[in-house]
């Protein structure tokens, strides 16, 4: 019987159960300790960005980006549209409203369509999101929001380890944010990232992250927080994951190497691209097709015990999102209609990717 294969289950590195006994012999189960410290630290070193507050998930980080760049109620926030709904939530969470802006041909964000609604709509802040681990136009865009004084954040969520001209993606703008989700290329179990050159923001956001409570030595809140901190066992298994993340990225892009060279023939194929002076750390392997349906091989992957998925449903065509104001002209629907994302976690084997596209074939070919 064959194995079930997974889009992108959670791959220790071998260390984290050593560091989650430390954590036991300490007592410092909760809330905070020094593995959440040294997982800040160690996720700064890599992404050579100086400061880090080790939240509850991506999600949370957005959110805190958005509150300390001053987004508020009726403010305009930029978003990409094809992304994933965590990224846009928060933009509802502050009572702002979303602006959607498509993609061009390299699946993220057109800075063109960016520069344009930027002109139009004056919004307050930006989250550009790197998609399925490759680079977006990212100096381009950070030049735009410069010019125009708009905050950006990226959400690198899916793209820790990729890097545009040798910097990581998530360093470029006011805000960075990283998913530590379960199927993200490390994970906590659950847990995100904020990230920034800004000392005094990261230092607001863990006090906003721990229910906003002032330096007193009774309970003192003069503004709202959340409970958003990560836990120190979970903390522990991040220091773990991050001592091997390069080895994480590097399998990632030998696997979608295995599956472009195994359908090297199949015209009907193309692969997200990535874009020059980019190194992807491709979270997922993604593609799309010419005229076959995604939703029959998906279905015929699933009876093989394979997981895929379609790609992002853009935001712009969610209910949740319906009349919001949107930049494109229909790229990300064109995706959305003929793309798929492969499994691709860090354990499969050439065999399992050979298993993968034998399936693909029998559906396409
Ligand atoms: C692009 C993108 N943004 C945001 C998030 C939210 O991260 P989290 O699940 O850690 O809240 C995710 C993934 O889950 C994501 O893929």
């Amino acid at each position: 019987m064959d194995k079930r294969i997974f889009l992108s289950p959670p791959h220790m590195g071998g260390n984290e159960l050593e560091y989650i006994e430390e954590v036991f012999a300490s007592n410092y189960i909760a809330p905070l300790g020094a593995f959440v410290d040294r997982f800040e630290e160690a996720v700064c070193d890599f992404a050579a960005t100086p400061h880090a507050a080790a939240l509850s998930s991506g999600t949370a980080a957005i959110h805190l980006a958005l509150r300390i760049a001053g987004v508020g109620t009726g403010d305009k926030v930029l978003a990409s549209t094809f992304t994933f709904i965590g990224s846009v939530a928060p933009i509802l969470y502050q009572n702002a409203e979303p602006i959607f802006v498509d993609s061009d041909e390299s699946w993220n964000a057109d800075p063109k369509l960016v520069e344009e609604a930027i002109v139009k709509e004056k919004p307050k802040a930006f989250i550009l999101t790197h998609l399925y681990g490759q680079s977006a136009k990212i100096t381009e865009i950070a030049e735009i929001c410069q010019a125009h004084n708009v905050i950006l954040i990226e959400d690198a969520a899916e793209s820790l380890g990729a890097t545009f001209e040798g910097k990581h993606t998530g360093t470029f703008g006011d805000f960075g944010i990283y998913s530590f989700n379960g199927n993200k290329i490390i994970t906590t179990s659950g847990g995100g990232m904020l990230v920034s050159e800004d000392a005094e923001a990261i230092e607001y956001a863990k006090k906003l992250a721990t229910q906003a409570r002032e330096p007193a030595l009774w309970y003192e809140h003069g503004e709202i927080g959340y409970n958003y901190r990560m836990s120190n066992v979970l903390a522990a298994i991040g220091v773990g994951q991050m001592e091997v993340l390069p080895k994480r990225v590097e399998k990632k892009r030998q696997i979608f190497t295995w599956y472009r060279d195994l359908l090297s023939d199949v015209d009907e194929v193309s692969w997200m691209p990535e874009i020059p002076g980019s190194l992807g750390n491709r979270w997922l392997t993604t593609l799309t097709l010419q005229n076959s349906e995604p939703l029959k091989i998906v279905e015929a992957l699933a009876a093989e015990k394979i997981e895929s998925r379609h790609l992002w449903k853009p935001m712009h065509r969610q209910p949740l999102f319906d009349g919001a104001t949107y930049y494109g002209a229909g790229v990300s629907d064109t995706l959305f209609a003929h793309g798929l994302c492969l499994p691709s976690g860090t354990a499969m084997e050439y065999e399992d990717v050979a298993r993968v596209t034998e399936t693909i074939r029998s559906v396409i070919c």
